[in-house]
C-alpha cells in the first residue's frame, strides 16, 4: 500500500515510518511535513535515504501541496499537528490552524483524491480530565484547553466526513506516548534533558496527576491495527493501562540518571491542568491489538536512548529555546 504519513518527521511519524518500513512487505511513504520546530529529517535516520520514502516539505493548511502530496496514495495516516499543550496555553493560535483548519485541508483532499483508509490520530485528551472514571468511545468530547480543543475541533469534523460523504475515515484516541525521539518540550525528555545537566526539574502543581504512558512500538502496532481492521466511522481509544502520577515516572528519571530527587522543584501549575486520563480499550482489543511494552523496562530504556542521544537532545532543544525561556521564566 502507498501511505501519505503528515507530520511524519515528528517523534510518533518517525517511528511509525520506521515501523511500515519493517512490518509491511510492499509498503511505500510519501510523508508531508512542514519542519516546524518540533520536526526533523534527522528523525528518520537511514529511513530518510530508503527508496520507498519520499519527502514533501509542506504545510497541511496549503490546500494545493496537501492535494500534491496525496495524489496516487491509498492510505492516510494524519499525525501533523502542534502537539504541545503548553505552547497551546501560551499563545492558541498555531494549533488552532494546524489542527483544526490544516485537518479540515487533509480531510477535503483525501476526499477529492478517492482515499482507501484515512487514520486519524486524535488523543484522549479530548474527553478532558477522567475524575474516577474511565472513558470509552461514547464518552462525550469536553476538552479543557487550546490544544485539546483543536483536537476535539478536528476528531468531530473526521467523523463528520464519513457520515456525510462517505470517506472511510477512522479515528484513534492514544494515551501519553513515550520513547525515542520524542521532542524535549514533554514531561520525559525536557526532564532527561535538565536532569542531566543537574538543573531543576519544573513539576506543575503537586506531582501527583496521573497519566496513562504508551510507548511509540505499542501505538505504532495499534495504528496499523485499526487502519487494516477497523470499522470506517469509529474510533478507537488506545489506552496503555500504565497510569502513574507524574512524581513515579519523574523518580524512575532521576534513579535511572543516577540523579537526586532534590532536583524535584515543584512551580505554578498548568491553568487547566487536566488531573488524570483514563480511558477503556475494549474495542482496541476486539482487534487483537494489546500493550506489549512493560512501563517500567520501556521507560528506563527510552531515558537511557535520550541519554545516549547527547547530541539529538540538545539540538532538538535549541529549536525551541525561545518558548521555554518564555514559559519556564516565571514559574
Ligand atoms: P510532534 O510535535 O512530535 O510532531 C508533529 C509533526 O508535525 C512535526 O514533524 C511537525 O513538523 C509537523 N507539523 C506541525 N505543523 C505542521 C503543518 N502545519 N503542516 C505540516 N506538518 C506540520 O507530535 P507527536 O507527538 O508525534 O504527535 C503526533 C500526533 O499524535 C498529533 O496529532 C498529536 O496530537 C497526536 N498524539 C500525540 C500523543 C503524544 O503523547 N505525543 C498522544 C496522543 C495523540
Ligand atoms: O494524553 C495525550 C497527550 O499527551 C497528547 O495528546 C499530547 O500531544 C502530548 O503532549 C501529551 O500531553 P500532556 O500534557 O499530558 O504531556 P506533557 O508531556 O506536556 O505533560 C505530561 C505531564 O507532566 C502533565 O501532567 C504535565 C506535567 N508536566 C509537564 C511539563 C512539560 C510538568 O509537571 N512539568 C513540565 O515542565
Amino acid at each position: 500500500m502507498k501511505y501519505l504519513v503528515t507530520g511524519g518527521c515528528g517523534f510518533i511519524g518517525c517511528n511509525l515510518v520506521r515501523f511500515l518500513l519493517e512490518n509491511r512487505a510492499g509498503a511505500s511513504v510519501r510523508i508531508l511535513d512542514a519542519l516546524t520546530y518540533a520536526g526533523s529529517l534527522d528523525n528518520l535516520g537511514a529511513a530518510a535515504e530508503d527508496a520507498r520514502v519520499e519527502f514533501i516539505q509542506g504545510d497541511i493548511c496549503d490546500a494545493e501541496a496537501v492535494r500534491r502530496a496525496m495524489g496516487g496514495c491509498e492510505g492516510v495516516i494524519h499525525l501533523a499537528a502542534e502537539s504541545h499543550v503548553d505552547r497551546s496555553i501560551f499563545g492558541a493560535e498555531a494549533a488552532v490552524r494546524t489542527n483544526f483548519e490544516g485537518t479540515f485541508r487533509v480531510l477535503e483532499a483525501a476526499r477529492e483524491v478517492g482515499i482507501e483508509r484515512f487514520l486519524h490520530v486524535s488523543t484522549d485528551e479530548v474527553y478532558g480530565a477522567a475524575e474516577g472514571v474511565s472513558f470509552d468511545e461514547n464518552a462525550p468530547l469536553l476538552a479543557r484547553n487550546p490544544y485539546s480543543a483543536s483536537k476535539a475541533g478536528a476528531d468531530t469534523m473526521a467523523r463528520a466526513y464519513w457520515i456525510t460523504y462517505g470517506l472511510p475515515v477512522l479515528i484513534t484516541r492514544p494515551a501519553n506516548n513515550y520513547g525515542p525521539y520524542q521532542y524535549p518540550e514533554k514531561l520525559v525528555p525536557l526532564f532527561v534533558y535538565k536532569a542531566l545537566r543537574d538543573e531543576p526539574l519544573p513539576v506543575y502543581g503537586d506531582g501527583m496527576q496521573v497519566r496513562d504512558w504508551l510507548h511509540v512500538d505499542d501505538h505504532c502496532r495499534a495504528m496499523l491495527a485499526v487502519l487494516e481492521r477497523g470499522e470506517p466511522g469509529e474510533a478507537y481509544n488506545i489506552p496503555a493501562h500504565n497510569e502513574r502520577p507524574n512524581l513515579q515516572t519523574i523518580r524512575l528519571i532521576l534513579h535511572e540518571l543516577g540523579k537526586p530527587e532534590s532536583l524535584i522543584t515543584y512551580v505554578e501549575d498548568r491553568p487547566g491542568h487536566d488531573v488524570r486520563y483514563s480511558m477503556t480499550g475494549e474495542k482496541l482489543a476486539a482487534l487483537g491489538w494489546r500493550p506489549e511494552v512493560d512501563w517500567e523496562a520501556g521507560m528506563r530504556a527510552s531515558v537511557r536512548w535520550f541519554a545516549e542521544h547527547l547530541d539529538w537532545l540538545e539540538a532538538s532543544y535549541a529549536r525551541g529555546k525561545a518558548f521555554f525561556e518564555q514559559w519556564y521564566r516565571n514559574r
